[in-house]
């Protein structure tokens, strides 16, 4: 399997990546969850660095479980306890990086930080979320879950239900699914959260139609994926905007009688949006998409950095 395209290439965004792309990246996967025994310490030479300037727990301790697994060695910058706090630059804090490291995965609340990051290291640069924009890893994942407990991407019926405007996994993954051919994206968000106009202009020039809609009872029944986010509360620029668009759509057990034989993905945390009641129900299936994270970034890191020359 060729990963030339991959080796030593920075993932600021998934639409840097062809569709062969990340067949190639679904398929190593795949072959690590398969053989688990069989997986090579590709990276063992190697050093992955981790900077996350905002919180995550699944995006930054399944790359770090995936380095781990691969046999790298992982620092973690903690920017509350760096020279960060002292007013430190970015641009210093990745040199910083790239001497102590052969690759570095971050995420900023600033669009554009993976970006800077990018032209100031020569090493790859993974972006693990930058402000609302992009989130490519977890798009990657959102697809590689849809293939496995589907069996594709192309040709199913998608509900992305939440907030539209703010949450780069929803922006990231409409990009991933650009690449492919989905029967139909509804996108169900009151009038405060829907996806902002130059998303839109974007998508239209990708040629992905999209529908947008107020509520989910208007699709259950018609859809094959439920796509839930939550309201990214940090990123309102106005607290007022927020408080009219809080606690405005929520599905639980009894919501998901009617959405028969589709499965329910959230890239997690979850708040109100999703009961805990949905748990139990075969259809719940972000449990297992935040585990294939681990097999997912293992293939991305191998992909990225273990063929490259040292
Ligand atoms: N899905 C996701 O990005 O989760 P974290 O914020 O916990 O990394």
């Amino acid at each position: 399997m060729s990963r030339d395209h991959w080796s030593g290439k920075d993932v600021l965004s998934i639409l840097d990546f062809s569709r062969q792309d990340l067949e190639q990246l679904f398929a190593l996967a795949d072959e690590f969850i398969r053989r688990p025994g069989a997986v090579e310490k590709s990276l063992s030479d190697r050093i992955v660095a981790t900077a996350f300037f905002e919180p995550s727990t699944r995006t930054r301790l399944s790359f770090t479980t995936a380095a781990l697994k691969l046999g790298a060695k992982v620092v973690d910058l903690s920017p509350d306890a760096s020279s960060v706090m002292k007013g430190e630059s970015l641009h210093d804090t990745i040199l910083m990086l790239e001497a102590y490291s052969d690759l570095i995965v971050m995420r900023h609340p600033s669009e554009g930080a993976a970006l800077l990051a990018s032209e100031v290291a020569k090493i790859p640069i993974i972006n693990g979320g930058d402000g609302s924009q992009h989130h490519p890893s977890q798009a990657m994942l959102d697809l590689f879950t849809i293939k496995r407990l589907k069996g594709r991407i192309d040709g199913l019926r998608y509900a992305i239900l939440g907030d539209a405007r703010y949450a780069r996994t929803v922006t990231s993954l409409l990009y991933g699914l650009s690449k492919y051919r989905p029967a139909s994206v509804y996108l169900v968000s009151p009038e405060g959260l829907r996806l902002r106009s130059e998303i839109k202009a974007t998508l239209e020039g990708f040629n992905l139609e999209t529908q947008e809609l107020d509520k989910i009872d208007d699709v259950l029944g018609k859809v094959d994926v439920i796509y839930m986010t939550r309201i990214q509360k940090e990123r309102f620029p106005d607290v007022n905007e927020y408080e009219r668009v809080k606690g405005s759509y929520r599905i639980d057990k009894a919501t998901l009688v009617k959405a028969k034989g589709a499965i329910v993905l959230h890239p997690l945390p979850r708040m109100n949006e999703l009961a805990y009641d949905v748990d139990s129900l075969p259809s719940a299936a972000y449990m297992e998409q935040a585990r294939l994270g681990v097999p997912l970034r293992m293939a991305l890191l191998d992909s990225v950095l273990g063929r490259t020359k040292k």
